[in-house]
C-alpha cells in the first residue's frame, strides 16, 4: 500500500516492478489502481478518440497522458453526467442494443472517476495498447474501401463556406442540384466536409426534394463525427429520383482559433446498377409532428404528443430525435391495436448533437401495420436551459433555431404480411432457448 500511495510515475513504476517481483501484498495493492495506461487509454480509444485528435472536432487531443492529464476533472465531470461521449439514449427503458455505440459502461464511468479521485496516475508505459489507426486520410471515401469502386456521383454544398475565424456557432440551409437525368437506387453513401473544413463541420445533413414539391421533403444522410456513412445491406436501397435536389442542413462550430476556414462539404453516392431494383425500399420519414407547440415562458418541463398511424407493416431502423434549442428529451413508443404499449427509445436531447440511434439488427422493432407510433417530447423554455434565447418569451413552431420542433426521424422498410410473419417469426425463434 505504502508505494503506490505515493501517487507519483515513479512510485506506479516501482509499484509495478515490485509486483513483478510478486511481493503478494503489493502486487494487489498494484492492480486496484487505476492507471491512465492500463486501464483509461482502452477506453479512450474507443469512446473519445475519434472526435478528440489532432485536426479533429473536439477542443482537446486525448491521445496521450500529457494530453488528457490536464483535462481529468472536467473528464470526470462530462463523463460521470453522461455528456461525453455524446450519446443520450436512456439506459433504464427501451431497446439497448444499436450499431455505432461508443457510450461508456457504469463501470467504466466507475473507472474513470477512480483514476481522476486518485490524481490520475500515468502507470507503466508498458501498459499501453497500441495507438488506434485512424484513417486520417480525408481525401479517401471510407465507402470506396469496402465497396472496391470510386462513388458514382459527387455532389458538394453549391460553393465554399466561409467560416471567418472567431465565429460563433452557424446554422445554415444551402441547395445544391444532383444533376441526376434518371432515376437510380442508392446503395450507399458518405457525407464529408472538404480537407480544411474537416474541424469546423459540427454536422451536416441532407434532404431529398424534387423541384416541383420543395415542401415535399426526404430525409436522406447526415455527417456527424464518427459515423460518415451508410452501406445499405444488399437487396436494400433508397430511390433517388431523376433532377432530385438535396438541402443541406449545416452546423458549423464556433471558430475559436482566429483564422478563417473554408468548408465544401459533400456527399458521395453509390448507386445500384441500372435496372438493378432492390426489393426492399428504405424511407426517412418525420413521425409525431407536433406543429401547435405551445412553449410558455418560464416553463421548465412541456410536454408534447405527436402520433403517426402505420398503414403497413414496417421494419424500423433508426431513432433521431429532432428539437432545437429548447428540446430536453424524447421517447418513442408503439400502441398495438391491441391496446399494449411499448417504450421502444428514449433519449436526453442537447442541441449541439443531431445522433441517429442506429438499432442493432436483431433489434429492429418489427411493427404491425395499424400501429400507432406515438412520440413524446419535453421542452425547456427556463433560465435553467442555457440554450434558451429569452426564457420571457413564448415559444412556438418553426424553422429557426430560436424557434422549436417536436418530431423523430426514423428510417424504415415496409414488409407485406408474409415477409411480417417470417421476420416475427425468425426473431422469437433466435429468442427461444433449450429451455423454453
Ligand atoms: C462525437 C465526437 C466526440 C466524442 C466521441 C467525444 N467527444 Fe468530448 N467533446 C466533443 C466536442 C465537439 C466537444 C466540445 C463541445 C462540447 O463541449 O460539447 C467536447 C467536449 C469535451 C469536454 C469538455 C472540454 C472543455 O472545454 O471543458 C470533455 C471533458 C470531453 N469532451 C471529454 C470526452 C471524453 C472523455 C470522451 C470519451 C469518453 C469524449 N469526450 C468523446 C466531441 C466528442
Amino acid at each position: 500500500m505504502t508505494v503506490v500511495a505515493t501517487r507519483t510515475a515513479l512510485g506506479i513504476a516501482l509499484g509495478a516492478l515490485i509486483a513483478a517481483a510478486a511481493v503478494p501484498g503489493v502486487a494487489r495493492a498494484a492492480e486496484d489502481e487505476v492507471t491512465f495506461t492500463r486501464d483509461i487509454a482502452p477506453i479512450f480509444q474507443r469512446s473519445c478518440q475519434a472526435c478528440h485528435r489532432p485536426g479533429s472536432i473536439a477542443p482537446m487531443s486525448l491521445m496521450t497522458y500529457e494530453e488528457s492529464r490536464p483535462w481529468a476533472r472536467s473528464i470526470k465531470d462530462r463523463v460521470a453526467a453522461r455528456k461525453m461521449p455524446p450519446w443520450f439514449i436512456d439506459r433504464t427503458v427501451g431497446i439497448q442494443h444499436f450499431k455505432d455505440d461508443r457510450s461508456l459502461s457504469d463501470e467504466e464511468i466507475a473507472v474513470i472517476s477512480k483514476w481522476v479521485d486518485s490524481g490520475a496516475p500515468r502507470g507503466n508505459p508498458a501498459d499501453l495498447p497500441p495507438p488506434v489507426e485512424f484513417n486520417d486520410n480525408l481525401y479517401e471515401w471510407t465507402v470506396a474501401d469496402e465497396l472496391g469502386r470510386e462513388p458514382d456521383l459527387v455532389v458538394p454544398i453549391p460553393e465554399p463556406f466561409l467560416v471567418p475565424g472567431g465565429s460563433p456557432n452557424w446554422w445554415i440551409e444551402l441547395v445544391s442540384d444532383t444533376g441526376l437525368t434518371e432515376d437510380r437506387w442508392v446503395k450507399a453513401l458518405e457525407t464529408k466536409p472538404s480537407i480544411e473544413g474537416f474541424p469546423v463541420v459540427h454536422h451536416a445533413s441532407t434532404s431529398m426534394f424534387l423541384p416541383e414539391s420543395p415542401g415535399e421533403r426526404e430525409r436522406f444522410g447526415e455527417y456527424a463525427l464518427g459515423k460518415t456513412a451508410d452501406i445499405h445491406p444488399d437487396g436494400t436501397g433508397r430511390l433517388m429520383k431523376a433532377r432530385t435536389q438535396l438541402l443541406w442542413n449545416l452546423h458549423y462550430s464556433a471558430n475559436p482559433n482566429g483564422e478563417d476556414t473554408y468548408d465544401r462539404t459533400s456527399i458521395a453516392l453509390w448507386f445500384y446498377p441500372r435496372g438493378t431494383v432492390p426489393q426492399r425500399h428504405l424511407s426517412r420519414q418525420s413521425v409525431g409532428s407536433v406543429t401547435d407547440l405551445d412553449l410558455p415562458p418560464g416553463e421548465s418541463l412541456v410536454r408534447t404528443d405527436g402520433y403517426t398511424f402505420l398503414e403497413n407493416n414496417v421494419r424500423l431502423s433508426v431513432f433521431q430525435p429532432h428539437l432545437h434549442n429548447l428540446g430536453k428529451r424524447q421517447c418513442m413508443e408503439a400502441i398495438y391495436r391491441d391496446g399494449r404499449v411499448q417504450t421502444l427509445s428514449c433519449a436526453d436531447w442537447d442541441f449541439g448533437w443531431h445522433i441517429a440511434y442506429n438499432y442493432a439488427d436483431e433489434a429492429q422493432p418489427l411493427l404491425p401495420k395499424g400501429t400507432v407510433l406515438h412520440i413524446i417530447s419535453w421542452h425547456d423554455n427556463s433560465q435553467g436551459n442555457r440554450w434558451a434565447a429569452d426564457p420571457r418569451n413564448w415559444v412556438g413552431w418553426g424553422n429557426r433555431s430560436t424557434d422549436d420542433m417536436a418530431f423523430a426521424h426514423i428510417s424504415w422498410y415496409e414488409l407485406s404480411d408474409e415477409e411480417y410473419q417470417a421476420e416475427l417469426e425468425a426473431r422469437l425463434a433466435a429468442r427461444r432457448t433449450d429451455n423454453d
